[in-house]
Protein backbone atom coordinates (compact mmCIF):
# COMPACT_ATOMS: atom_id res chain seq x y z
CA UNK A 1 0.00 0.00 0.00
CA UNK A 2 1.84 3.62 -1.24
CA UNK A 3 0.30 5.95 2.05
CA UNK A 4 1.32 8.91 3.53
CA UNK A 5 1.19 10.32 7.44
CA UNK A 6 0.64 13.79 7.50
CA UNK A 7 -0.50 16.64 9.99
CA UNK A 8 -4.20 15.87 10.75
CA UNK A 9 -7.31 17.77 11.40
CA UNK A 10 -8.28 17.92 15.01
CA UNK A 11 -12.31 16.40 16.03
CA UNK A 12 -13.98 20.25 16.52
CA UNK A 13 -12.63 20.53 12.98
CA UNK A 14 -14.27 17.60 11.61
CA UNK A 15 -17.08 17.63 8.96
CA UNK A 16 -20.05 15.11 9.42
CA UNK A 17 -18.55 12.83 6.65
CA UNK A 18 -15.16 12.90 8.17
CA UNK A 19 -16.74 11.83 11.77
CA UNK A 20 -18.40 9.55 10.43
CA UNK A 21 -15.85 7.42 8.66
CA UNK A 22 -13.75 7.83 11.88
CA UNK A 23 -16.50 6.60 13.69
CA UNK A 24 -16.41 3.62 11.17
CA UNK A 25 -12.40 3.41 11.91
CA UNK A 26 -13.12 3.32 16.03
CA UNK A 27 -15.36 0.64 15.79
CA UNK A 28 -14.00 -1.53 13.82
CA UNK A 29 -10.42 -0.99 15.03
CA UNK A 30 -11.33 -1.15 18.39
CA UNK A 31 -14.36 -2.13 18.59
CA UNK A 32 -15.59 1.10 20.45
CA UNK A 33 -18.60 2.12 20.00
CA UNK A 34 -18.58 6.48 19.77
CA UNK A 35 -21.11 9.00 18.87
CA UNK A 36 -21.13 10.97 16.76
CA UNK A 37 -21.06 14.19 19.03
CA UNK A 38 -18.36 12.17 21.65
CA UNK A 39 -16.07 11.79 18.98
CA UNK A 40 -16.32 15.60 18.08
CA UNK A 41 -15.87 16.64 21.57
CA UNK A 42 -12.65 14.61 22.50
CA UNK A 43 -9.98 16.56 24.33
CA UNK A 44 -7.56 16.68 21.60
CA UNK A 45 -6.45 20.58 20.05
CA UNK A 46 -5.80 21.66 16.75
CA UNK A 47 -1.72 21.32 16.98
CA UNK A 48 0.99 19.09 15.65
CA UNK A 49 0.28 16.27 17.30
CA UNK A 50 -2.56 15.01 15.25
CA UNK A 51 -1.62 12.98 12.25
CA UNK A 52 -3.92 10.95 9.93
CA UNK A 53 -2.56 8.62 7.46
CA UNK A 54 -3.87 9.09 3.78
CA UNK A 55 -3.62 6.17 0.60
CA UNK A 56 -3.71 8.86 -1.94
CA UNK A 57 -2.84 12.13 -2.92
CA UNK A 58 -5.82 13.35 -1.66
CA UNK A 59 -6.67 14.17 1.65
CA UNK A 60 -9.97 12.69 1.76
CA UNK A 61 -12.11 11.03 4.68
CA UNK A 62 -12.30 8.43 1.75
CA UNK A 63 -8.76 7.58 1.55
CA UNK A 64 -7.89 8.01 5.61
CA UNK A 65 -6.65 4.53 6.91
CA UNK A 66 -5.41 5.67 9.42
CA UNK A 67 -5.63 8.36 12.61
CA UNK A 68 -3.07 9.43 15.80
CA UNK A 69 -5.10 12.06 18.03
CA UNK A 70 -2.75 13.20 21.47
CA UNK A 71 -3.30 15.79 23.09
CA UNK A 72 -0.39 17.53 25.67
CA UNK A 73 -1.25 16.54 29.01
CA UNK A 74 1.18 17.67 31.65
CA UNK A 75 3.82 19.96 31.19
CA UNK A 76 6.38 17.18 29.93
CA UNK A 77 4.08 14.67 28.87
CA UNK A 78 1.69 14.05 25.80
CA UNK A 79 -1.11 11.85 25.87
CA UNK A 80 -2.39 9.68 22.88
CA UNK A 81 -6.27 9.62 22.32
CA UNK A 82 -6.83 7.71 20.13
CA UNK A 83 -4.59 5.40 17.76
CA UNK A 84 -5.96 3.38 15.21
CA UNK A 85 -5.01 1.89 12.03
CA UNK A 86 -7.57 0.03 10.14
CA UNK A 87 -7.28 -3.34 8.95
CA UNK A 88 -5.59 -3.46 6.02
CA UNK A 89 -2.96 -1.10 7.52
CA UNK A 90 -2.02 -2.80 10.40
CA UNK A 91 1.87 -5.16 10.71
CA UNK A 92 3.29 -2.96 7.76
CA UNK A 93 4.96 -0.42 10.34
CA UNK A 94 3.00 2.44 9.48
CA UNK A 95 2.49 2.30 13.48
CA UNK A 96 5.87 2.96 13.77
CA UNK A 97 6.35 5.14 11.10
CA UNK A 98 4.01 7.94 13.18
CA UNK A 99 5.39 7.07 16.25
CA UNK A 100 8.69 8.37 14.93
CA UNK A 101 7.00 11.15 14.10
CA UNK A 102 5.31 12.10 16.86
CA UNK A 103 8.71 11.73 18.55
CA UNK A 104 10.30 13.83 16.25
CA UNK A 105 7.95 17.12 16.82
CA UNK A 106 7.40 16.80 20.63
CA UNK A 107 10.77 16.30 21.58
CA UNK A 108 11.87 18.94 19.63
CA UNK A 109 9.44 21.76 21.56
CA UNK A 110 10.40 19.50 25.29
CA UNK A 111 7.96 16.92 25.65
CA UNK A 112 9.79 13.93 27.54
CA UNK A 113 6.59 11.81 28.62
CA UNK A 114 4.18 9.67 26.88
CA UNK A 115 0.76 8.34 28.30
CA UNK A 116 -2.03 6.59 27.56
CA UNK A 117 -4.80 4.34 27.98
CA UNK A 118 -5.49 0.69 26.58
CA UNK A 119 -7.47 -2.31 26.90
CA UNK A 120 -5.64 -5.09 29.37
CA UNK A 121 -7.28 -7.23 26.38
CA UNK A 122 -5.17 -5.45 23.70
CA UNK A 123 -2.04 -7.63 23.85
CA UNK A 124 -0.72 -5.94 20.29
CA UNK A 125 -1.11 -2.46 21.01
CA UNK A 126 0.73 -3.02 24.83
CA UNK A 127 3.26 -5.07 23.01
CA UNK A 128 3.30 -2.17 20.84
CA UNK A 129 4.16 0.35 23.13
CA UNK A 130 6.03 -2.03 25.80
CA UNK A 131 8.79 -2.35 22.87
CA UNK A 132 9.00 1.74 22.90
CA UNK A 133 9.52 1.87 26.42
CA UNK A 134 6.07 1.92 28.02
CA UNK A 135 5.24 0.52 31.39
CA UNK A 136 1.70 -0.22 33.01
CA UNK A 137 1.30 2.33 35.92
CA UNK A 138 -2.23 1.69 36.67
CA UNK A 139 -4.89 -0.45 36.37
CA UNK A 140 -7.89 1.17 35.40
CA UNK A 141 -11.45 -0.59 36.76
CA UNK A 142 -14.61 1.48 35.09
CA UNK A 143 -12.30 3.17 32.06
CA UNK A 144 -14.11 1.12 29.16
CA UNK A 145 -17.31 0.09 29.05
CA UNK A 146 -16.16 -3.83 29.16
CA UNK A 147 -12.56 -5.26 30.74
CA UNK A 148 -10.12 -4.32 32.79
CA UNK A 149 -7.59 -1.11 30.80
CA UNK A 150 -4.41 -0.07 31.80
CA UNK A 151 -2.65 3.49 31.63
CA UNK A 152 0.99 3.21 30.23
CA UNK A 153 3.64 5.60 30.59
CA UNK A 154 7.33 5.87 29.35
CA UNK A 155 9.83 8.40 27.98
CA UNK A 156 8.92 9.69 24.73
CA UNK A 157 11.81 8.53 22.40
CA UNK A 158 12.52 7.15 19.26
CA UNK A 159 12.09 3.93 18.23
CA UNK A 160 14.67 2.32 15.92
CA UNK A 161 13.37 -1.77 14.42
CA UNK A 162 15.87 -4.55 15.19
CA UNK A 163 17.85 -3.04 18.13
CA UNK A 164 15.32 -3.85 21.06
CA UNK A 165 17.61 -2.37 23.43
CA UNK A 166 18.88 1.30 21.91
CA UNK A 167 21.51 2.62 23.32
CA UNK A 168 20.57 5.93 25.02
C1 LIG B 1 -1.60 -0.81 17.52
C2 LIG B 1 -1.38 -0.26 16.12
C3 LIG B 1 -1.61 1.24 16.11
C4 LIG B 1 0.13 -0.55 15.75
O1 LIG B 1 0.41 -0.09 14.46
P1 LIG B 1 0.96 -1.07 13.31
O2 LIG B 1 1.22 -0.25 12.10
O3 LIG B 1 0.07 -2.24 13.18
O4 LIG B 1 2.36 -1.52 13.92
P2 LIG B 1 3.66 -1.81 13.06
O5 LIG B 1 3.34 -2.44 11.77
O6 LIG B 1 4.46 -0.55 13.04
O7 LIG B 1 4.34 -2.92 13.94
C5 LIG B 1 4.78 -2.65 15.22
C6 LIG B 1 5.25 -3.91 15.87
O8 LIG B 1 4.17 -4.84 15.97
C7 LIG B 1 4.59 -6.13 15.52
N1 LIG B 1 3.51 -6.74 14.77
C8 LIG B 1 3.30 -6.68 13.46
N2 LIG B 1 2.22 -7.41 13.14
C9 LIG B 1 1.76 -7.94 14.30
C10 LIG B 1 0.68 -8.81 14.62
N3 LIG B 1 -0.15 -9.29 13.69
N4 LIG B 1 0.49 -9.13 15.92
C11 LIG B 1 1.33 -8.67 16.88
N5 LIG B 1 2.36 -7.86 16.60
C12 LIG B 1 2.58 -7.50 15.34
C13 LIG B 1 5.77 -5.93 14.65
O9 LIG B 1 6.68 -6.98 14.88
C14 LIG B 1 6.31 -4.60 15.05
O10 LIG B 1 7.41 -4.76 15.89
P3 LIG B 1 8.72 -3.82 15.67
O11 LIG B 1 8.31 -2.45 16.11
O12 LIG B 1 9.74 -4.43 16.56
O13 LIG B 1 9.05 -3.87 14.23
C15 LIG B 1 -2.29 -0.94 15.07
O14 LIG B 1 -2.03 -2.31 15.02
C16 LIG B 1 -3.79 -0.73 15.30
O15 LIG B 1 -4.36 0.24 14.83
N6 LIG B 1 -4.46 -1.65 16.01
C17 LIG B 1 -5.91 -1.59 16.25
C18 LIG B 1 -6.32 -0.40 17.09
C19 LIG B 1 -5.60 -0.35 18.39
O16 LIG B 1 -5.45 -1.35 19.07
N7 LIG B 1 -5.12 0.84 18.78
C20 LIG B 1 -4.43 1.09 20.04
C21 LIG B 1 -5.43 1.46 21.08
S1 LIG B 1 -4.59 2.04 22.55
Amino acid sequence: MHAEWRQGPSPKQLTLEWTESIRQLFLEGTGEEYFIGSIQSLPVPEWEGNFMLFDSEESSHKSMRGLLWTAPFKEDTVRIVSFVLDAGARGKGWGSLVWNMLAERLLSNNYKQIQLEVRASNERAISFYRERGLEIIQELHGYYRQGLGYMMRGPLRFHHPNNHTPKE
